[in-house]
């Protein structure tokens, strides 16, 4: 048996981050430049039925049944086995690498999940449809984030842009949005990790405690989120960098910014970037910059002198 591997991008989210938890829209893109990849192949020295399962990334080499039930890594391994109801699996080695940030935004975990279960049902000749590659993913984000949106494992699995809205446990909306005019975002990583589920719970806590406060920012953000897909429609690079000013404004008032990301925020508008938000979890992660291309250039540098650790330019298109 010959070795089997996938590779799934990264994502980022443009609008409607948090919000997108309590039932409002949200747009995210996949970010081809940062990659994580599973290959399969065959245990030739491995007992029948032993699964090892490495990732140098994150200093893991073990047999899945070594693995606790939470370990994310061993949960998407087994429920594929589930899914395809196999109790009794060849002897497999599955290696898995990653050049997406943890911690940042970016999507890594949900990346890794598609990566493998993307490899290992096709190693095992049961290709899944991507509503299953998807769903089966979604209950791995539960064990990285808590109470995901699952826009995250939507993104990585269809690899397109896509607006998206949970509208209840078993209901999301799923929508590929098509950019008439491409554009250039730069993905300026603030260099701190900051985990989504802790943000994520904040906003919880405080929701909890002032329901009808945070309800109304969902809102607001929704609206953004609606009025940005029509100007992605449209071609209204201005509006759209209007919007993520907006949005960015908005993010903060939930009280997700940092220093660190608004001194690359302020630095990119100082210097004439048409928008600049915080992007995911929020306090740490990534900013990202609307930029003109000739703008493009000359804002990395000054990203980069703002404290940005990487710069990612990436075409939206
Ligand atoms: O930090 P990220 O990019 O993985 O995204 C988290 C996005 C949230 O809206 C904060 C959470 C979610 O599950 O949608």
């Amino acid at each position: 048996m010959p070795a089997i591997s996938a590779s799934v991008p990264g994502k980022i989210i443009l609008f409607g981050e948090h919000a997108v938890v309590y039932g409002r829209p949200a747009i995210a893109v996949p970010v081809e430049q940062v990659r994580a990849k599973a290959i399969i192949t065959p245990g030739i020295h491995q007992p029948s039925g032993s699964v090892l399962i490495q990732a140098p990334n994150i200093k893991i080499e073990a047999l899945l049944s070594e693995l606790p039930a939470e370990n994310p890594l061993a949960a998407t391994v087994r429920s594929v086995f589930d899914t395809l109801k196999i109790s009794h699996p060849p002897a497999l080695v599955i290696r898995i690498s990653s050049t997406i940030p943890i911690a940042a935004g970016l999507g890594s975990g949900a990346a890794v999940t598609v990566a493998i279960i993307r490899a290992l049902s096709d190693y095992l000749g049961r290709r899944l449809s991507n509503e299953q590659v998807s769903n089966l993913s979604f209950e791995i984000e539960k064990l990285h984030h808590g109470t995901p949106s699952g826009i995250d494992n939507t993104v990585t699995t269809f690899q397109k842009p896509v607006y998206f809205q949970r509208i209840s446990d078993h209901q999301v909306i799923i929508e590929i949005i098509s950019f008439p005019k491409p554009f250039t975002i730069l993905i300026a990583d603030t260099g701190v990790p900051s985990p989504t589920s802790i943000t994520v719970g904040d906003v919880r806590r405080a929701w909890i405690e002032r329901s009808d406060y945070y309800e109304g920012i969902f809102d607001n953000i929704a609206e953004v989120v609606q009025n940005a897909r029509k100007a992605i429609e449209s071609g209204s690079i201005e509006k759209l960098g209007e919007l993520m000013n907006a949005n960015h404004q908005l993010l903060r008032e939930l009280d997700l910014s940092s220093q660190q990301i608004e001194n690359l925020v302020q630095a990119s508008q100082h210097a004439g970037a048409l928008g600049a938000k915080l992007s995911g979890g929020g306090r740490g992660g990534n900013v990202i910059v609307l930029a003109s291309e000739l703008q493009a250039t000359e804002l990395i540098e000054i990203l980069k002198s703002a404290g940005a650790t990487r710069v990612i330019p990436t075409q939206v298109r």
